[in-house]
């Protein structure tokens, strides 16, 4: 397993990317529930923030993508809107290990 941060450090609707070695992932607390995602957008597979932990969209309810707006459900990362409709999120295996949000590797 990877360390990313504490879990702590990801507060209610709030988002943080991850670049391990490459890799790009995001998180995303909703309900007090984390969500880590490969910041992959299956539309065109470009990253999905348009600024630095900037994952979800001005009201906090759908992860969206900067580059042509698909919304993502934060508990399925499915898209349901934009030109991806019906398509998902990759998501990543993940566990807290002492308080630490931990990704298991590819
Ligand atoms: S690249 Fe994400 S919606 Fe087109």
């Amino acid at each position: 397993m990877h360390p990313l941060c504490a879990a702590s450090d990801i507060t209610e609707q709030q988002s943080k990317g991850f670049d391990i070695d490459g890799r790009e992932v995001f998180a995303v607390r909703k309900n007090d529930k984390l969500y880590v995602y490969e910041n992959r957008c299956p539309h065109r597979g470009v990253p999905l923030e348009w600024m630095p932990d900037t994952f979800l969209d001005p009201d906090k309810q759908f992860i969206q993508c900067a580059t042509h707006g698909a919304l993502f459900t934060i508990d399925a990362g499915l898209c349901i809107a934009g030109p991806c409709n019906g398509t998902s999120l990759e998501p990543v295996k993940f566990d807290i290990i002492d308080g630490q949000l931990c990704i298991a590797p590819r």
